[in-house]
């Protein structure tokens, strides 16, 4: 684990968020929660929105902007740049602060699918780059991050971006080609489990459970088979029945649950499930 000063100490010592949504905030949260950086020390920037700015100075005690002069000043003085923006806003962006940067400035990105060739073509400039997929779990400090480095980036580069993204949750280095199949596994993972435990809740409350009922069993069954699974090692505990194994005896009862779930499985999200937005407390 790296220590709090390898960040505060390098270069600079600033951590500029070239954006300030929702994942820019998630990684502010814990990096200040982990004391990994001083609130001082991190600046973020947007293109308009003041009361989400004012919003995150509050919450954070963060610099905050989106005057021109003061973002080229802050951008201008960080030693890591994260670049947190939409994909659509990217092309934009990047090209607007590539004049202000320098080869000795690492960039971080956390937008997806972007690659660190197209940014490194977007800024006209092959700068250090760190290519990184979180996902939502990060706002609450149990993301799981992927990461791949551009060949600029030094060694001890590295060992900030790490820092960073720990303060997050886990983080796995990757080659830059299996960031999609990273994407499709703990990227998009969340979504498949929040749609497994809708189809849970609702079989429970459809066979006479109360909503909070259903709710609180399967939130608790999920975190304990999550837990069960890091802890024992195992992908599918031993004393889990499984249907195509030959000695295991599923009852009656788990049979008919499992078909319960996997039909509300199979229908389609519903336009109510697919317009639920993820709360991540920005105003
Ligand atoms: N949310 C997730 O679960 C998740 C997971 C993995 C990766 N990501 C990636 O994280 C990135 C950010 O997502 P988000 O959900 O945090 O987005 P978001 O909440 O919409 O925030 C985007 C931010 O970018 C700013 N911005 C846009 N264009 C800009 C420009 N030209 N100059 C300066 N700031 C600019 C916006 O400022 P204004 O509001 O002032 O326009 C806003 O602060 C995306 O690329 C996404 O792919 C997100």
């Amino acid at each position: 684990m790296v220590t709090n000063e390898n960040i505060n100490e390098s270069h600079s010592g600033k951590i500029c968020f070239y954006g300030a949504g929702s994942m820019a905030e998630a990684i502010v949260r814990g990096l200040i929660h982990k004391q990994v950086a001083e609130p001082t020390s991190i600046s973020m920037l947007n293109r308009s929105n003041q009361e989400r700015l004012t919003y995150l100075t509050n919450q954070y005690g963060v610099v905050t902007s989106n005057q021109e002069e003061q973002k080229n000043k802050l951008l201008d003085e960080a030693s890591i740049i994260v670049l947190a923006m939409k994909p659509k806003d990217a092309k934009e962006a990047i090209t607007a602060i590539a004049p202000h940067l320098s080869e000795k400035q690492l960039l971080v990105s956390v937008i997806a699918g972007l690659s660190i060739d197209t940014i490194q073509k977007l800024l006209g400039f092959e700068a250090p780059i760190a290519r990184t997929m979180p996902n939502t779990s990060s706002s609450i400090g149990y993301g799981a991050t992927g990461i791949s480095f551009s060949d600029e980036v030094s060694e001890e580069q590295k060992q900030q971006v790490l820092t960073m993204f720990e303060a997050v949750g886990t983080v796995s280095v990757i080659p830059e080609e299996k960031m999609e199949i990273l994407t499709g596994v703990s990227g998009s993972g969340p979504a498949y489990v929040y749609l497994m435990m809708e189809a849970m809740i609702a079989a429970g409350i459809e066979g006479g459970l109360s909503p909070e009922q259903a709710r609180e069993l399967t939130i608790q069954t999920v975190l304990g088979a999550a837990v069960m699974m890091r802890e024992t090692g195992e992908e599918r505990p031993s004393c889990v029945p499984i249907l195509h194994h030959r000695t295991a005896q599923p009852s009656r009862h788990w049979i008919s649950c499992a078909r319960a779930i996997s039909q509300r499985l199979s229908k389609p999200p519903s336009a109510e499930r697919r317009s639920v937005p993820v709360r991540w407390g920005k105003p």
